[in-house]
């Protein structure tokens, strides 16, 4: 895993940014994985700066999302398909058809997570895959104790996770108690990983990534045995951790 430290928040926003709009450039048929949550919302922003000012183009890029809440559909806006168009998809040229989410109202659940993991296979697979990590290292909707060898699946979503996204939500119980998550050996299919970190309540999770047991009590520790995760988090959420930096010259 290299592990780059960088200042705060815009840093890291700005970087991970950089490293994807690079690799969209660069590939002519782009496989993204995309994440939700607060993390990512820099990089979007970065990313549609980059469009706007230097043309980068996204008709030839295809997008596959980590998870979906169940029930909500797509026009409910605490679902992460509006989170999608509004932060990130309504600002670039990406054709909508380009862009994948498990859909939350599906009426037959266990069908749509082998559609879904059918759907990024049918595509080539993740190329690059961008992740944020939950404070107690879930990756994905993928809460401790997953398997390993998960594919796409339903998930109960653990209390911890409910409390630290209510803040997304009017009223904590809005929360939905289920989610359908790509599974860690999905995740772990993709072809490079950039895991993102920024603040104080990353710390603990960052220092059980990078220091602790490689264990399903812990579901990001597998991303250690994957050949090309970047780490990306500010100094915030290193303080006080062991480093190994690495310096980053693409960018
Ligand atoms: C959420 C998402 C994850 C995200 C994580 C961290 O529950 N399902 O994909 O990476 O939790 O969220 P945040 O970036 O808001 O801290």
């Amino acid at each position: 895993m290299k592990i780059i430290e960088v200042k705060d928040y815009q840093q890291m926003s700005r970087l991970a940014a950089c490293i994807i709009s690079e690799k969209v450039r660069s590939q002519n048929r782009l496989n993204l994985g995309l994440a939700t949550g607060e993390t990512p919302k820099g990089t979007y922003n970065y990313l549609i700066k980059d469009f706007n000012h230097n043309g980068t183009s996204y008709e030839e890029v295809y997008t596959f999302n980590l998870d979906e809440y169940v029930p909500l559909s797509m026009d409910n806006p605490n679902s992460y398909r509006f989170y999608m168009n509004h932060f990130l998809f309504n600002h670039l040229d990406i054709p909508m058809s380009h862009t994948f989410l498990p859909l939350g109202n599906a009426t037959d659940l266990e069908n749509e997570c082998v559609r879904y993991e059918k759907q990024i296979e049918d595509h080539g697979g993740i190329d690059l895959q961008l992740l944020g990590i939950g404070k107690n290292g879930h990756i994905g909707f993928n809460e401790p104790r997953t398997s390993f060898i998960s594919k796409t699946h339903v998930v109960t979503l653990t209390s911890l996770t409910r409390e630290a996204n209510a803040r997304f939500f009017e009223r904590p119980e809005d929360v939905p108690k289920q989610a359908i998550t790509v599974g860690i050996e999905t995740i772990m299919k993709s072809k490079e990983i950039l895991l993102l970190a920024s603040g104080e309540s990353k710390r603990e999770a960052m220092n059980e990534l990078l220091h602790g047991e490689l264990s399903e009590d812990f579901p990001a520790s597998i991303l250690r045995l994957h050949p090309d995760v970047t780490v990306i988090a500010d100094q915030t959420a290193l303080k006080g951790i062991q480093v190994e930096g690495y310096s980053f010259t693409k960018c």
